[in-house]
């Protein structure tokens, strides 16, 4: 750490905070991990609930593989799990495991049908109907199903983390059901499962890894080793998405982008630092509400907005830091100037690997900015972000994003 940063950033406010930290997935990381999957899945039972999407599994073989796997167990399928997945389908789902007495739950797929199946497992233990209860209040989950996960795109980290975003379109609200009984007992991540995700959503997934770093280093309070963990992630996405554009089959790329997301989701690499608000999220889950945009492009839309509207003596220092050890600008020694500097490289970056360039191009208009506001505002602590945030700058936020 160079003397500049130790001056600049006044180190005597860093601290290494307590913490208590319990991660209980087992993790299979590799090619051909899946043989593994059967033993696993018999410890646990033999009725299984096999969730899965629109049928990318079934295009890429990776569903004939995980049958030869459930050779000998009873299974029943819950298929066609949205993007953005619905609370219809958790009740679909949650209604099969309590009408079979299914035993765990295998989750196939992207973060999408593992927060899907997340949500199952609490609802199939919960006595209710409806699965909208305990995304509203997730202190209602006090037991859930076992869940095992194989993960077929790099992106939310849900393989390794206990929580999951479920989307209710009756009442425009994409919201989090997160609560300790949701981490996955086993996960697969086989990196070459990845190779088939198209340039649109490898570009997606890359920037949700990317957002979900850099929600935990713009914050106060981040320790040399947060600091570290947290450039060196940011660095490898931003060295490897260009390359599993470039050649989808790239096993290096994609096995390197798969681990960053792994990773991202779970606080561990923010463990001893302040705690850190989750702002871009909170934003761009209230547009995935309203207009049901993809995740991670939502967020790289809106980020480099919320980077410059951030921009004061407060958060300079952090933001010309980011500038410097992620995207490479040179310390000019005006932090203002290279804080800017850093927050163009990055919308550079984004640009070239086809980020659109505003809402505007996918969809969406200021028709619900106000309401999503409030909404945001409502649920997510921003008041306490590293930069607090109120209703009118959330709705500000979203204009300059169009
Ligand atoms: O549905 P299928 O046919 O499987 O196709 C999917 C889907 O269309 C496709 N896909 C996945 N793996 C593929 C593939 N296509 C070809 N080959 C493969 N191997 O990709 C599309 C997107 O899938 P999805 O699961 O929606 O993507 P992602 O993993 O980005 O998940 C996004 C959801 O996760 C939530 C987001 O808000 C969004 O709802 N998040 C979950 C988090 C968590 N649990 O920790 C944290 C995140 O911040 C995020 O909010
Ligand atoms: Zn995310």
């Amino acid at each position: 750490m160079s003397l500049y940063y130790e001056k600049k950033l006044n180190r005597e406010v860093l601290k290494m905070h307590n913490f208590t930290y319990f991660a209980p997935t087992k993790l299979y990381f590799g090619k051909n991990v899946i043989e593994n999957l059967g033993s696993e899945i018999k410890a646990l039972g033999d009725k299984v609930l096999l969730v899965y999407g629109g049928g990318s599994i079934k295009k890429t073989g990776i569903y004939n593989v995980i049958k030869e796997q459930l050779q000998g167990c009873e299974v029943f399928e819950l298929s066609g799990v949205d993007p953005n997945p619905r609370v219809t389908s958790v009740n679909q789902g949650a209604a099969l495991c309590k009408q079979h007495g299914i035993e765990v739950v295998l989750a196939v797929g992207g973060g999408s049908v593992m927060d899907c199946s997340k949500a199952i497992c609490a609802a199939a233990k919960y006595a209710g109907d409806d699965a909208w209860d305990l995304v509203k209040n997730s202190s209602l989950v006090k037991e859930a199903l076992p869940l095992i996960c194989v993960v077929t795109i790099a992106a939310t980290g849900s393989e390794f983390d206990c929580g999951g975003v479920i989307s209710n379109l009756s009442t425009n609200e994409k919201m989090g059901l997160v609560n300790p009984h949701l981490w996955p007992k086993v996960s697969f991540i086989d990196p070459s499962y990845t190779c088939s995700v198209s340039k649109y959503q490898t570009t997606a997934g890359s920037c949700d890894i990317m957002s979900h770093y850099m929600e935990q280093y713009f914050t106060t309070g981040v320790n040399d080793i947060g600091d570290g963990f947290l450039e060196t992630e940011l660095k490898t996405v931003i060295k490897y998405t260009p390359a599993a554009l470039e050649n989808g089959n790239d096993y290096e790329a994609r096995a390197h982008l798969m681990w960053a997301a792994t990773l991202g989701c779970n606080r561990m690499a923010s463990l001893g630092n302040d705690p850190s608000i989750f702002v871009c999220h909170a934003i761009e889950h209230e547009l995935s509400a309203f207009h049901d945009i993809t995740h991670g492009i939502g967020l790289a839309i809106i980020t480099p907005k919320v980077m410059r509207y951030i921009l004061n003596d407060k958060s300079v220092n952090k933001l010309a830091q980011f500038a410097h050890n992620v995207m490479h600008v040179e310390n000019s020694g005006d932090a203002y100037a290279d804080a800017k500097a850093g927050i163009s490289a990055l919308e550079k970056f984004f640009a070239s690997i086809g980020v659109p360039e505003g809402l505007s191009k996918i969809g969406v208009d200021d028709t619900h900015f106000k309401a999503m506001a409030e909404h945001a505002c409502a649920y997510n602590p921003l008041h306490k972000a590293f930069i607090p945030l109120n209703e009118s700058d959330v709705e500000a936020i979203l204009r300059q994003s169009l």
